[in-house]
């Protein structure tokens, strides 16, 4: 906040307190934009990572033999893949390229996946059975790779 300093003309800059007797003062105008940004950031990272290791795990269970309800499964899955994409939304200005290809990991993953279902290639079924692993583990790790972007792009302002 700028208030009048004593000579006419000039202007003191006065720092806004960090707490109070009622707790921490919220952030108010373009610093507090830039933390809400980040906590929606540090959200999507945290969800994306327990729902890609949820629905790995998930997967490797059924695939296993035990018996996992495939659409618990498929949630999970879903949950990572708007993570991703809303990760990659919001890192599209700092990482254009990255957050495409990001996105294009994530509509993969469900493609591969489903796929498998309709199609029985018998001695060569791991070939889409690997690729749905190694998508949906490259959807874990963009999601990781765009929030550590995005968070940087904000120290930086
Ligand atoms: C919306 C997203 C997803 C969909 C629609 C989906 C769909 C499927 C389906 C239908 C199967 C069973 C295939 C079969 O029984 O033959 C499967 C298996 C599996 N999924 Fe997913 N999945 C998704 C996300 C993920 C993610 C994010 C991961 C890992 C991080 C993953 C890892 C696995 C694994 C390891 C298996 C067992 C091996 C295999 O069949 O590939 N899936 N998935």
């Amino acid at each position: 906040m700028r208030k009048y300093g004593a000579s006419p003309g000039t202007f003191v800059e006065r720092q806004q307190p960090e707490s109070n007797l009622h707790g921490p003062v919220p952030a108010t105008g373009r610093k507090g934009v830039i933390r809400m940004k980040e906590s929606i950031t540090m959200t999507l990272a945290m969800a994306a990572r327990l729902s890609g290791l949820l629905a790995l795990g998930s997967g490797v269970v059924g695939w296993a033999g035990y018996a996992v309800p495939l659409y618990i499964h498929i949630a999970l899955g879903s949950l990572l893949i708007v993570a991703v994409w809303s990760l990659a939304f919001q890192a599209r200005s700092v990482a254009a390229g990255l957050a495409r290809f990001a996105g294009a990991v994530g509509a993969f993953i469900p493609v591969v996946g489903l796929l498998q279902l309709r199609f029985q290639l018998g001695e060569f079924q791991w070939v889409p059975q690997g690729l749905h692993l190694a998508a949906g583990l490259g959807g874990i790790a963009f999601a990781e790779i765009l929030a550590k972007r995005i968070r940087l792009s904000m120290q930086t302002l």
